[in-house]
């Protein structure tokens, strides 16, 4: 089986996927990681020298790569879901998950942690809750094409993502 975790930047979907991979016994991949070691630059420096356009193209491109993997999870970027029919593959080629994190606890999280996301680094700070809720909003319909939603308002959510998988 191959599950893709989606959902919005800060929703911590890699720890999430990191956990479900180790109990599953799972392989575990980062697409964000994996379009690093493809374009051997960092996320930033791919906004930075060719816009977020060709990003997507690259991002699309590597998870295409990887939708015949097996027995792994692999969590996308914020944005993996919301372009192109990325969503569609993924539903057709495994089992996709939409970590449904409080918009409140993304935004602590982002407010602290920005200066890796080249979406939000450049946005000034009071504007930043304004930014998240406005794209937040955009980009639900996207995350909810998954075919699992977890709700991950107490942060414990390896029985319940399980339990839906299995
Ligand atoms: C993005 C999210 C990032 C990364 C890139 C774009 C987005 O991944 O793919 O900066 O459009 O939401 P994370 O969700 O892992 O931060």
């Amino acid at each position: 089986m191959l599950i893709f975790i989606t959902g919005y930047m800060g929703a911590g979907k890699s720890s999430a996927g990191i956990k479900l991979a180790r109990s599953l016994n799972y392989y575990f991949l980062d697409l964000d990681l994996l379009i690093e070691q493809f374009t051997e630059k960092s996320i930033r420096k791919i906004f930075e020298e060719s816009g977020e356009e060709e990003f997507r193209i690259i991002e699309r491109k590597v998870l295409l790569e990887h939708l015949k993997d097996e027995n792994t999870v692999i969590s996308t970027g914020g944005g993996t879901a919301c372009f192109f029919d990325n969503m569609e593959m993924m539903n057709k080629m495994g089992v996709t998950v939409f970590l449904d994190t409080p918009l409140d606890f993304i935004m602590e999280r982002l407010r602290k942690d920005r200066q890796n996301r080249p979406l939000l680094s450049a946005i000034p700070e009071h504007e930043l809750p304004g930014f998240i809720s406005r794209q937040y909003e955009e980009r639900k319909k996207y995350y909810s094409k998954a075919q699992i939603r977890i709700d991950n308002t107490d942060q414990k959510i390896l029985p319940g993502m399980i339990r839906a998988i299995k």
